[in-house]
């Protein structure tokens, strides 16, 4: 979800405007995934490099997230949707912890979507982390270093259990990836447009759909 920041600077207005219309675009998203029968819908909301812009903005976000989280939980349990927040929890104030941990109990029951909430993520740390956890129950003697597999290695992760995603989309024209489900998208179809995300509308979301669509995906082997 790129270009808040510069939707709102283009109309004169704080890079704060720029999320909190973004937050309804999701909202967009989410209601546009549930119709067209997606199960996961991940989005990046917040990376751990985010931390380094300027405090006022960080608080912002945070603040956002918080209230988000009371306007937009009814509907998420009426659209059944299942709301986990993926993140090293650590780098949070007790008050965002228990935002998380209300809007995940809260939405516990869905079963029609799942939203992963990329907050407070990092593709790398995530990496780090499974390999420490793995290397420890080597050194324990839990399994030999044979035993590792890519399965392994998925189950260690923060989305263990959660299938790898299909579809990545990237708005506001940036082309790279920046530390998101670096494992998770060895094969994943990448969609990048120019369209920031305030403006990225559940008709722009079925686009994006379209063209994965159209994808002809091979996973390294010959068309049959
Ligand atoms: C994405 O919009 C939202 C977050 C990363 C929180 P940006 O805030 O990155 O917007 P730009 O890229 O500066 O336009
Ligand atoms: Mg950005």
């Amino acid at each position: 979800m790129d270009g808040n920041g510069r939707w709102a600077k283009q109309r004169g207005k704080e890079r704060v405007e720029g999320h909190i219309e973004g937050v309804q675009r999701l909202r967009d998203a989410i209601k546009g995934a549930a119709r067209l029968g997606v199960r996961y819908l991940t989005v990046y909301a917040f990376s751990t490099e985010n931390w380094g812009r300027p405090e006022a903005e960080v608080n912002a976000i945070m603040e956002l997230f918080c209230k988000s989280v009371i306007n937009e939980s009814p509907e998420l349990q009426k659209q059944g949707v299942r709301v986990q927040v993926m993140g090293d929890r650590a780098g949070f104030s007790e008050k965002v912890l228990a935002y998380i941990e209300r809007i995940e109990s809260e939405t516990a029951a869905g079963e029609r979507l799942t939203l992963v909430l990329a907050f407070n993520y990092s593709a790398r740390s995530e990496m780090v982390a499974a390999v420490r956890r793995i290397a420890s129950e080597v050194a324990e003697g839990r399994y030999g270093v044979e035993d590792i597999t890519a399965q392994t290695i998925s189950d260690n992760l923060l989305s263990a259990g959660i299938p790898d995603p299909d579809l990545m989309i990237r708005t506001s024209g940036e082309c790279r990836l920046s530390n998101f489900l670096l494992w998770q998208s060895a094969y994943t179809e990448l969609y990048f447009t120019e369209v920031l995300w305030p403006d990225f509308t559940e008709e722009e979301f079925e686009r994006a759909i379209e063209s994965y669509a159209n994808r002809d995906r091979r996973f390294g082997l010959v068309k049959k």
